[in-house]
């Protein structure tokens, strides 16, 4: 039988061509349930697994509706508002929703922190149908009168489970409870729990649920190894895993890990920037711009990067700390193996920390494999992260901590002379790496082999 369409399930042409234009042609599963009943306007709870397509999900519906609806207006209040938990994913969700909203005539404008209010300010000010903001910025300019939400017709929370807990509830409730009564609310997760009950009871009517995928663990295009490691081999492991060819993101407990670990992996000479709250928002922009455009491979995050974010081809997820919860095994994890591409997950961990990993592993619904490593020379190392390790030394810096831990001679890298350019210099960049160039340093499996068996 073929594949349900996007024009069976009701959605104009005009979107069905914007989505061709991008080789979007078949609903994922997650669109092909939901899509009818979301265009119909009803009350929508729809739990699809990490990068199945669940933006597009809720963005459809909500262009198609209010390019049809009759109440738009010459002063152009929101009529629809999207929340999400981070910048980076408001962000993300405009990116998708432009092209929608530009042939449907609709104009829309992120709201988040950390940045100057006063272009949020001026966009509401010459009126725009769709707001994406993350709740704290948004309250803030509501109390300011920039804004309200009096005329809200749709409402999405995106991640709402998260949006759910503890820390976002009072704010997301405050703001429902400013949307009209009759409105319609989509409320989106890859992990949609019983936490959303609170909102469901509160703000939705009679809503249906979908569940896509449900028969499949979270993340299935993906395999899962835990590597149990000593304390002190985390690091050389990780550098091993993220000098192999490959974009990869590695997940860290805490801020302070985030900063200290990309400062250790780029003193390894492997060159990796960081991600995580402590950053300015510039930076922050900037180092994801980086990654996704490939200029730089490796990404260390926090949590800010575990839910929604989409980068093409992220080949690898490290959980160089096990995750505290499940559903932060889930959506780290789901970084990678995303729209039907495969993926590897790693999790780093100590004999001390596996008990409690493997239970969080089976509530997440996936079997690891677990591998015990002793040395670098362990053939799992390549089978995971396969090609030829390239490695930068920093400048002035040395690159040993790996060799030192596999047991072979401490580096005897030639000091680079002062003429040549900063290891650390933004430039090096974009110069282009051969594995023969002066700056680049390059081990293949086999010379890492080679030094772990001298031990
Ligand atoms: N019908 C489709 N066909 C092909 N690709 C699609 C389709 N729908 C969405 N995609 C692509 O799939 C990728 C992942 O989509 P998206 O970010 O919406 O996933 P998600 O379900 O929200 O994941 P997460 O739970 O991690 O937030 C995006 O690059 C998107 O463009
Ligand atoms: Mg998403």
């Amino acid at each position: 039988m073929p594949a349900v369409s996007f024009t069976d399930l009701g959605l104009p042409a005009s979107l069905v061509r914007v989505l061709a234009a991008r080789d979007i042609t078949v609903p994922t599963p997650i669109q092909a349930a939901t899509l009818a009943d979301t265009i119909a306007g009803r009350d929508v709870l729809g739990r699809g697994r990490t990068g199945s397509g669940k933006t597009y999900a809720f963005l459809l519906p909500l262009v198609a509706r209010l390019a049809a609806s009759k109440s738009r207006s010459k002063s152009r209040v929101p009529r629809a508002l999207i929340l999400a938990p981070t910048r980076e994913l408001v962000g993300q969700i405009e990116s998708a929703l432009k092209p929608l909203a530009k042939v449907a005539g609709l104009s829309s404008v992120s709201i988040f922190g950390g940045v100057s209010q006063q272009p949020q300010v001026r966009a509401l000010r010459s009126g725009v149908d769709i707001l994406i903001a993350t709740p704290g910025r948004l309250e803030d300019l509501i109390e300011q009168r920039h804004c309200s939400l009096g005329n809200i017709e749709i409402t999405v929370l995106d991640e709402a489970d998260h949006m759910s807990d503890l820390g976002f509830l009072p704010p997301v409730k405050r703001l429902l409870e400013q949307t009209p009564q009759r409105g319609q609310r989509m409320l989106f997760s890859a992990t949609l729990d019983a936490r959303v009950g609170v909102l469901v009871k509160q703000f939705l009517h009679n809503p249906v649920t979908h569940e896509a995928d449900s028969n499949e663990p979270a993340t299935s295009a993906t395999t899962h190894h835990v590597l149990q490691v000593e304390h002190e081999q985390r690091l050389p492991v990780l550098a091993d895993l993220t000098s192999a060819p490959g974009q990869r993101l590695v997940f860290t407990r805490t801020k302070h890990r985030a900063k200290a670990l990309t400062r250790q992996l780029n003193a390894e000479g492997v060159h990796a920037v960081e991600l995580h709250g402590d950053l300015s928002q510039n930076v922050r922009a900037r180092n994801l711009q980086a990654f996704h455009a490939g200029r730089v491979k490796t990404l260390v995050a926090t949590d800010i990067a575990a839910r929604g974010i989409h980068v093409d081809d992220i080949a690898m997820v490290v959980h160089a700390d096990p995750p505290v919860e499940h559903k932060a095994y889930v959506h780290r994890s789901g970084r990678t193996g995303r729209a039907g591409k495969t993926g590897t997950v790693i999790t780093l961990s100590t004999g001390g920390q596996l008990r409690d990993l493997r239970a969080l592993t089976r509530a997440a619904g996936i079997t690891p494999i677990t591998t015990r490593i002793d040395t670098l020379a362990d053939p799992i190392l390549v089978e995971l992260a396969p090609g030829e390790r390239v490695r930068t030394p920093p400048a002035g810096g040395s690159v040993t901590s790996a060799s030192a831990v596999a047991g072979g001679r401490p580096d005897r890298r030639r000091p680079q002379p002062k003429s040549e350019p900063s290891a650390r210099s933004s430039k090096r960049h974009n110069a282009p790496r051969t594995s023969k160039g002066r700056s680049t340093r390059t081990h293949s499996a086999a010379q890492f082999s080679a030094r772990a068996r001298t031990s």
